[in-house]
């Protein structure tokens, strides 16, 4: 058996300038969305991603002609089924963005339930339900989810819970649909608005994109369009992570500050020195941080649940203790049982965190349990002393460009080996 890890030396300050990625939790709704478009789309700034590999997949498995080169996607219009096959739906937890746009411009799809995984179960009640108020017929089929629709008509649809995939799928099905749709309680994260102006650059009418009520006015057609991804303000944030981590100075570029607020804010609390020159991020950290007493994971524009591991990675050596409170995923705390292998001292209860924070961590084998763990066993391991060697690179592949190549950027020492395993 082979398998590929990161070894990462740690114990010195990073020093660099990189240029941010393109948002994955962008780019894959906007893949989803050019399925809307009755011509060509380009999208620019794409980020080289396995999930992004999977989307296309799923594309060209439905009849579009999707190709991505480099950093560019183009999705061209085309024929063909309505059913994603399940091996599809499980490689990638967010092929549920395909039902909208699928419903939307074919009025029929067919998923599967998406598996569980790393964050805990992955309901898709809310998706579903929002569907069947936009006119949607739904049955269930040996575990196959079908979803048919004579037509989709516009209606009130309040959501329980901001969720963002169901927002973006709403918006997605609503915008081809029959009259308006008014989404309440709709969720505010920027790749909802990157979202929405891309599919109003393509001819359609919404309204309210960001905020907490969408409206969406139902038209005939849309037209394909060149649109550029917004950037990864969760990536942004892992790089300043891993450079609070280690201690150093560091800029990152092409990044979008106003929407990484109450991340930047934690980072000052905690005792960085923040700067911010149009899309350029300053950080410098003269070690040790002090520990943060309360924080809570929130929906936009709270502090994000996909930047809760990079900042327990910060606080475990910050001086003090302090609270994580998980509020939006069930499980999201794996992370921590690798922080404790490096000598973290972390308690956690249900969605609780304690960090206690301890004057250094030192290298351990670690492995990552899911996407932004990984990234956050990755930024501890920028500060630790020896050497960490982290497994399970294929979540850190899911959502990042490049790791090791963007950390060595930054003055980090990582190296990608592959190795032989006898079977564990
Ligand atoms: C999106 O997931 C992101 N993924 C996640 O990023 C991110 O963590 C999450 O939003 C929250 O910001 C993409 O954009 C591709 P939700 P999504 O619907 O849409 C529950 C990463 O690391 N829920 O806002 O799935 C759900 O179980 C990934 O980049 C239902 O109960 O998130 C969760 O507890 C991880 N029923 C909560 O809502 C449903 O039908 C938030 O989910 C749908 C969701």
């Amino acid at each position: 058996m082979a398998e590929e890890i990161l070894r990462i030396t740690g114990g010195r300050k990073l020093s660099g300038d990189i240029t941010v990625q393109g948002a994955k939790n962008s780019a894959l709704p906007l893949m989803a969305g050019a399925m809307l478009c009755d011509s060509r789309t380009v999208l620019h700034n794409v980020p080289a991603l396995t999930d992004v590999y999977a989307a296309s997949r799923i594309l060209n498995r439905l009849g579009f002609r999707c190709s991505v080169s480099g950093h560019t996607a183009v999705i061209m219009p085309g024929e063909g089924g309505t059913e994603i096959p399940d091996e599809e739906m499980r490689a990638m937890r967010s092929s549920v963005m395909f039902l909208g746009p699928m419903l939307g411009s074919r009025k029929r799809c067919v998923i599967t339930m998406p598996g569980g995984c790393e964050l805990g179960p992955r309901p898709i009640d809310l998706h579903l339900d929002a569907m069947r108020q936009l006119g949607v017929q739904i049955r269930e089929q040996q575990g196959r989810i079908v979803c048919q629709a004579e037509r989709l008509h516009g209606t009130r649809i309040p959501l329980p819970f901001p969720s963002v995939g169901v927002t973006e799928n709403v918006i997605m099905a609503a915008v081809l649909a029959e009259g308006e749709t008014v989404l309440t309680n709709a969720a505010r994260e920027p790749e909802i608005t990157d979202l929405a102006n891309f599919l109003i650059q393509c001819g359609a009418k919404i309204t309210g994109a960001g905020e907490g009520t969408v409206v969406i006015s139902g038209v005939k057609k849309l037209s394909g369009t060149e649109y550029s991804v917004m950037p990864d303000r969760i990536a942004a944030f892992t790089w300043l992570c891993a450079a609070a981590s280690a201690g150093g100075t560091v800029c990152i570029r092409g990044t979008e500050p106003k929407d990484m607020e109450s991340c930047l804010s934690l980072l000052t609390a905690a005792g960085c020195r923040i700067g911010i020159c149009r899309d350029r991020i300053y950080l410098d950290c003269t070690r040790p941080l002090r520990n943060l007493r309360y924080i809570r994971t929130m929906p936009y524009p709270g502090f994000p649940t996909d930047a809760q591991a990079l900042i327990t990675a910060v606080l475990a050596t910050s001086e003090g203790a302090g609270l994580i409170e998980e509020t939006v995923f069930e499980s999201r705390f794996k992370h921590v049982g690798e922080l404790l292998r490096m000598g973290a001292d972390i308690r956690v209860s249900g969605r609780t965190a304690v960090i206690y924070g301890v004057p250094c961590l030192h290298g351990a084998e670690v492995e990552a349990m899911d996407l932004r763990g990984g990234a956050a066993l990755a930024a501890a391991a920028a500060g630790a002393e020896g050497e960490t060697v982290l497994r399970g690179l294929s979540h850190l592949d899911r959502g990042y460009d490049h790791f090791a190549e963007t950390f060595n950027s930054l003055g980090g020492s990582a190296l990608r080996r592959t190795i032989s395993t006898a079977v564990r």
